[in-house]
């Protein structure tokens, strides 16, 4: 296991990312823990990540300098190589001129952190403080033209610090780099593995659940149905899932879901139908952040109550994953930073009082497909593109009524087919249909036509942070564009969006 120190990089999930890649488990934690901790936790290396603070700066997080003594090898990148040096009675400095970008780097010895990675080779900096004398037992391993130490090393303490980011692809040998690191220098193996994962939280959860209930809501993702095979693994009858079925679902997901989950194990599931509960409440709303709302508070009041029905429940569990928590802890923050990032779940009624069980909390959202795979969900699930919450009520643009649903989930219905059957699905973050307020004017045989507009969209993304419009083929959007009008009443043109996020949105509301 490799501790990582989070000074406020912005790259600290990639970090987290490459280790991971490498099959070896990691974990990012606060600058604020104590040196107990980090000893209990028993990790084979320690990196210190970058950040935007000076080292001389007042109030610059640092970590308990004790980590250095530990004789646990350190990678210090960037801020986190500056803490090192001066916590060591080196020297940093300001540099004249910030350095950003590529940089050739000249490696003295192709040995410890650089072995195999040749005399020179590109690295990205991204620094305006640079190292102005080295502590005693340290010596210069590279440098560029403009950062004379650019990399230093005390071997014999396992002390080492980049001050460029091997961690971004922009640094071609960054990976080798990190894995001298890991497996050189650390002897880390490469133990992380799904498997071995699920074998290690199924345990846990027996451990921390007992013999105790547990509640699940199940929205159909992939995030809330792995959480349920592991739970149900550990724990079997006692958990139960509660999925609600709001009416603002695609065509036929909720049917789905049943027989996917139903196919595979014997988990217990309340299928609660609140559809009209749903409507009713959004009957004549217009306002994209007031149906959030509502939706919201709607779907709260139909869990609680359902919830309640099930006696002896004490825990409740949910599938949040790591960059959720990492997110919203802060370089500053200690635990009560952490809990913030739990009021994501959807804002659980004060007086149930659950304790939370999170099994997915450490995973990334490519390892939990992975870890749905060890446990044997249907590839339809795992691939499955996200979902929102609110679903096809930000997806009608005006009023949510029973005929507009109807049309939108037919018209999604065609659109998710053509996308699947061209073999775009899994290649894009997310293709769906928006109904809009607004009719035109067709002509369909002899008749003048007046009817509704649908907008396609369809994007490429990593972290939905971003997103790019898909270059789909004219040829399959024409397909798209023929069959839904032709097929579903009320269409009579199909427009195609092109916009990127930013500025657009994913979503239209
Ligand atoms: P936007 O539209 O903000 O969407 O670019 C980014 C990602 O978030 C999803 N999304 C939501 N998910 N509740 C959710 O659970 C919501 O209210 C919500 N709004 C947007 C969206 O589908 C995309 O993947």
């Amino acid at each position: 296991m490799i501790l990582i120190i989070d000074f406020g990089s912005q790259y600290n999930q990639l970090i987290a990312r490459r280790v991971r890649e490498c099959r070896v488990y990691c974990r990012i934690e606060s600058p604020e823990v104590d040196i107990d901790y980090i000893t209990n936790l028993k990790p084979e290396g320690i990196i210190l990540s970058g950040g935007p603070s000076s080292i001389y700066e007042k109030g610059s997080p640092k970590v308990d300098p004790a980590i250095l003594n530990l004789g646990i090898p350190v990678l210090g990148i960037c801020y986190g190589m500056q803490f090192m040096v001066s916590a060591l009675g080196g020297d940093v400095k300001r540099t004249k001129k910030r350095e950003y970008g590529f940089a050739e780097l000249n490696i003295k010895e192709q040995t410890g952190l650089f072995k195999d990675a040749g005399k020179k080779t590109d690295c990205w900096m991204s620094h305006g403080d640079s190292i102005a004398k080295l502590p005693k037992g340290f010596k210069t391993t590279a440098s560029t033209e403009n950062t004379k130490i650019a990399a230093t090393a005390n071997p014999k303490k396992k002390l080492y610090g980049l001050q460029f980011h091997p961690e971004v692809h922009h640094t071609p040998k960054g990976t080798r780099m990190l894995r001298n690191f890991l497996f050189d220098i650390c002897e880390c193996k490469h133990t992380w593995t799904m498997k071995s994962y699920a074998k290690e939280s199924v345990n846990q959860i027996k451990t921390v659940v007992k013999d105790k209930k547990l509640i699940l809501g199940l929205s159909g993702g992939v995030d809330s149905s792995v959480t349920a095979l592991l739970i149900h693994k550990a724990i079997g009858k006692n958990l139960t899932c509660i999925f609600v079925d709001n009416g603002l679902l695609r065509k036929d997901e909720g049917s789905k879901l049943k027989k996917t989950l139903k196919q595979h194990l014997d988990i217990n599931i309340r299928f609660v139908s609140a559809k009209n509960k749903f409507l009713k409440a959004l009957s004549g709303v217009t306002d994209p952040e007031r149906k959030r709302k509502i939706i919201g508070k709607v779907f709260m009041d139909v869990f609680e109550a359902e919830a309640k029905k099930i006696k002896g429940v004490e825990f409740l569990a949910q599938g949040t994953l790591y960059p959720d928590i990492i997110e919203s802890q802060s370089a500053f923050g200690g635990p009560t930073a952490v809990i913030k990032s739990h009021h994501n779940v959807g804002g659980l009624p004060k007086n149930m009082k659950l304790k939370l069980v999170e099994p997915l909390k450490y995973l990334f959202k490519d390892e939990v497909r992975l870890l749905g795979k060890e446990l044997g969900l249907d590839d339809d699930l795992i691939w499955r593109q996200p979902f929102p919450g609110p679903g096809l009520a930000i997806r009608i643009i005006g009023e949510i009524t029973r005929k507009r649903l109807f049309v939108l989930r037919e018209v999604d219905d065609i659109l998710l087919e053509e996308i699947k059957n061209g073999g775009y699905y899994k290649k894009l973050w997310q293709s769906f249909a928006v109904l809009l307020p607004l009719k035109t004017v067709g002509v369909m045989g002899d008749q003048r036509t007046y009817e509704n507009i649908i907008a396609v969209r369809a994007v490429s993304s990593k972290d939905a942070m971003t997103a790019d419009w898909a270059r789909l083929p004219h040829k399959l959007l024409g397909k798209i564009s023929n069959r839904i009008i032709n097929q579903v009443a009320g269409v009579n043109r199909v427009v195609y969006d092109i916009s990127s996020k930013p500025p657009s949105t994913i979503e239209w509301e």
